[in-house]
């Protein structure tokens, strides 16, 4: 679709043969834009009906150009569960439980890598680059592989779950291992990137990332044929995805789909809340955090690329920021596992432990219709689960009659 990039700082334009990640005049981030007077007249919803789940069919929302080749291995049409035990028990009577675990590598960056990957090849690159906490590396590392291109994917060393390592090693990617914290290394990347015009940064900085990321919303409308929730929570680390879901609703609202979008409430790991703190705190800019703490890895982020679009999406939307503890994040995705057969990683579970934290202080009512959204699969980091969860028993066979008599 024709589309357009504005900075979210300076609202200086570029066109979109524009490669970089970050406004040339200030350096702030970009968003793609789009003309809406000519989407509301063009936008087909009816296909969106008649077409199998998918990204893709979302494409006259997407930046890629029509001819151009997509780079997909089956993303999105994620089951939405209505969860009823869950909700039940923490009170609350409406409760979906949008599944991202169920992407092609696991997690929902997936929806975002599919375009991401497709705009690397339509720009023509070669090599393509990113820092990753775990999945961002396992999905680019998948979609590279597909696309024929050369990866590159450096992480911060001691600090990624097993699973996610695994998947980035098996697709081909060069890994790469900095002995830092996350944001360090992703400063690193963008600092090799601007020195470099053949890397091509498939980070969430990259807006075009976060296009495919905003399909979710879509989904969301789909699944509830219209009829979408009072309020979306999602897991925060680097900012990306919230600001994409919220982008996503926005759009909805823009081409006239729905009459008002939901508050959007992120929730952030206690060891790891730089935009709770400012959120809570009324502050317009972050406190980076230097030495973030949490098992959650995935959102192991003490400085948010993405920070500034994630509050405004929160506030804009009316939403909320909260962090839970390690404790409550575990005990969320033992919940969920066990009561709705749906296993996720850690930082996964943050959106539910948020939303019981919010039940129960008031801030999210037992009448509200509430979507969790749940990001990655749990078999991502087996490691935690061998450490939180209690072991098997070994008995002799013959003492097995006895056991279970
Ligand atoms: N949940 C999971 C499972 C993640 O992997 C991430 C981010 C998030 C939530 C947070 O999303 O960054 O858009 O706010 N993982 C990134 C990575 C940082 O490198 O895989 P976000």
């Amino acid at each position: 679709m024709r589309h357009q990039l504005e900075c979210i700082g300076c609202r200086a334009q570029y066109p979109s043969s524009y490669t970089a990640c970050a406004c040339s005049s200030c350096g702030d981030l970009l968003e793609v834009t789009y003309d809406f007077n000519d989407l509301r007249e063009s936008v087909d919803v009816s296909a969106w009906k008649s077409r199998p789940p998918s990204v893709w069919k979302y494409e006259q929302l997407l930046p890629i150009d029509g001819a151009s080749m997509k780079i997909t291995l089956g993303e999105g049409g994620t089951t939405l569960h209505r969860t009823t035990r869950l909700g039940e028990l923490l009170g609350v009577k409406k409760l979906n439980v949008k599944n991202e675990g169920e992407n092609p590598t696991g997690s929902f960056k997936d929806r975002g890598m599919t375009v991401g990957v497709s705009r690397a090849v339509e720009v023509k690159a070669k090599k393509v680059i990113c820092a990753s906490t775990g999945n961002t590396s396992a999905s680019l590392a998948a979609y590279a592989a597909k696309a024929g291109l050369e990866c590159i994917v450096i992480i911060p060393q001691g600090k990624i779950a097993l699973g996610k390592l695994v998947q980035a090693i098996a697709h081909g990617a060069r890994v790469i291992q900095l002995e830092v914290y996350f944001d360090d290394a992703l400063r690193a990347v963008l600092t090799v990137v601007k020195s470099n015009p053949k890397l091509y940064l498939l980070n969430s900085v990259n807006p075009y990332r976060v296009e495919g990321q905003k399909t979710l919303a879509y989904e969301i409308w789909d699944q509830l044929e219209g009829d979408i929730p009072d309020t979306v929570i999602v897991p925060v680390g680097n900012a990306g995805n919230i600001s994409a879901i919220w982008k996503g609703f926005q759009d909805l609202q823009e081409i006239g789909m729905i009459s008002h979008p939901p508050r959007m409430i992120g929730i952030q790991a206690q060891g790891a809340s730089p935009v709770t703190e400012a959120f809570k705190t009324g502050r317009s800019e972050i406190i980076p955090i230097q030495h973030p703490e949490t098992i959650a890895t995935a959102i192991k982020i003490g400085s948010p690329a993405s920070w500034k679009k994630a509050l405004r999406a929160v506030r804009d939307s009316g939403g909320i920021m909260e962090a839970v503890t390690d404790d409550e994040i575990l005990a969320a995705q033992r919940l969920l596992a066990r009561l709705e057969g749906v296993f996720v990683e850690p930082a996964s579970a943050s959106s539910i432990a948020g939303m019981k934290k919010l039940i129960e202080v008031g801030l999210v009512g037992a009448d509200e219709r509430v979507t969790c959204v749940v990001t990655g699969h749990g078999l991502k980091d087996p490691e935690i689960v061998s450490q939180m969860f209690e072991k098997p028993r070994t008995v002799k066979a013959g003492q097995l009659e006895f056991l279970l008599s």
